[in-house]
């Protein structure tokens, strides 16, 4: 009796540590949903590479506020502004139709098996991939959660944060900084709104007209592309590309913090301490091993307070929660 007790206890511990996540969830309840979620992702691409990065940045937007339940997919209904319409979110946001296809054609497929977290995590793996990233097998089983709250978005680090203020947001969700160096990594593909960082290009400081860790003729290059207009103001849509080869996943990242050569403040400031700079001097002259660290760390963040189980739902439209 008491060994059956101890036996229970240790086989419900155990459960609670390990992951609850799979790989090949879908097997049997909806064995084609990876391949078509591929599919999706790469039939968007084409049409527009801007895509790719839009769905990697979003499910780590989704990870980051309430874990990766899905949340950031939710429409606002007033009175409640949802996460989407956050302001690290808005007209940032792109790729979610992309979502939104394949969810169609995965709810004709099998009808209220494969959720809308799920359908993120596996489109940024496939985003990765597409631009020249390693692949990886995606841990699913994620469900959809019920609630989305654009205040919630504070949980999301802010390209002015210094380094200390960055690893903070990550720690908050048990990921590391070594983690956080090489999940930034990210910003190897994309495009950034001017707005995002032209606090270093004008008015810095009192002693600093623009941010003196900003290389002088990057500086003189950004302002062309983010030009004050007339009423002193950057123009809200004005976008630029995150660096040379915005198509390219690659350690090229690295190379330009060193050279002082990266839009945010949240990139420049991984220099500042000793570890954190041996930490992007390895992986500018070590391409696997940024590659690698890059996916261990995604398989982490993916996993962030998951909804599994019977927890949550499976939305039938990821943009509305289930009545
Ligand atoms: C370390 C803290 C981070 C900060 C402060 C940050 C901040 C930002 C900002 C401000 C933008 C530009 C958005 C815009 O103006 O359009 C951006 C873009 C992007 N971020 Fe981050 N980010 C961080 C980490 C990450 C991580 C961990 C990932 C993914 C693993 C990621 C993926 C991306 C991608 C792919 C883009 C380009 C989006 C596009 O082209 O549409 N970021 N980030
Ligand atoms: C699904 O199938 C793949 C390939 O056969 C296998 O590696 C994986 O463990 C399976 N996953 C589950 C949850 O059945
Ligand atoms: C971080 O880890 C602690 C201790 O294991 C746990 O209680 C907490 O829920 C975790 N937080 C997140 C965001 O995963």
């Amino acid at each position: 009796m008491a060994l059956a007790i101890i036996l229970a206890l240790v086989l419900y511990l155990s459960c609670q540590i390990e992951a609850q996540l799979l790989v090949g969830f879908y097997n049997g309840s909806c064995p084609m949903a990876e391949s078509i979620i591929r599919e999706e992702v790469r039939k968007a691409f084409f049409k527009d590479k801007g895509i790719a990065p839009g769905l990697l940045r979003a499910h780590f937007h989704d990870c980051m506020v309430r874990g990766c339940d899905g949340s950031l997919l939710i429409d606002s209904v007033p009175p409640n502004k949802a996460e989407k319409d956050g302001a690290p979110n808005g007209i940032t946001l792109r790729g979610l139709e992309v979502v939104d296809c394949a969810k169609d054609r995965l709810e004709k497929e099998c009808k209220g098996a494969v959720s809308c977290a799920d359908i993120l995590a596996y489109a940024a793996r496939d985003s990765v991939v597409i631009t020249g990233g390693r692949y990886w097998d995606v841990p699913a089983g994620r469900r959809d959660g019920r609630i989305s709250r654009a205040a919630e978005t504070i949980d999301i680090p802010a390209p002015f944060q210094n380094l200390d203020e960055i690893t903070a947001a990550f720690a908050k969700k048990n990921l590391s900084q070594d983690e956080m160096i090489a999940l930034s990594g990210a910003h190897t593909i994309g495009r950034s709104h001017c707005t995002s960082f032209s606090n270093r290009l004008y008015n810095f400081s009192p002693a600093n007209s623009q941010d003196p860790s900003l290389d002088r003729l990057f500086a003189a290059q950004l302002k062309q592309q983010c030009p004050l207009n007339p009423r002193g103001n950057v123009d809200p849509y004005l976008v630029v590309s995150m660096n040379m080869s915005p198509g390219h996943f690659e350690n090229s990242y690295y190379r330009d913090i060193l050279a002082h050569r990266v839009v945010f403040t949240s990139d420049q400031t991984l220099v500042t301490s000793p570890e954190s700079l041996s930490e992007v001097e390895d992986y500018a002259f070590n391409e696997q091993e940024w590659q690698n660290d890059f996916v261990d760390a995604m398989i982490k963040m993916s996993q962030i307070e998951v909804l599994t189980g019977t927890a949550g739902e499976i939305r039938s439209n990821c943009r509305v929660i289930n009545p």
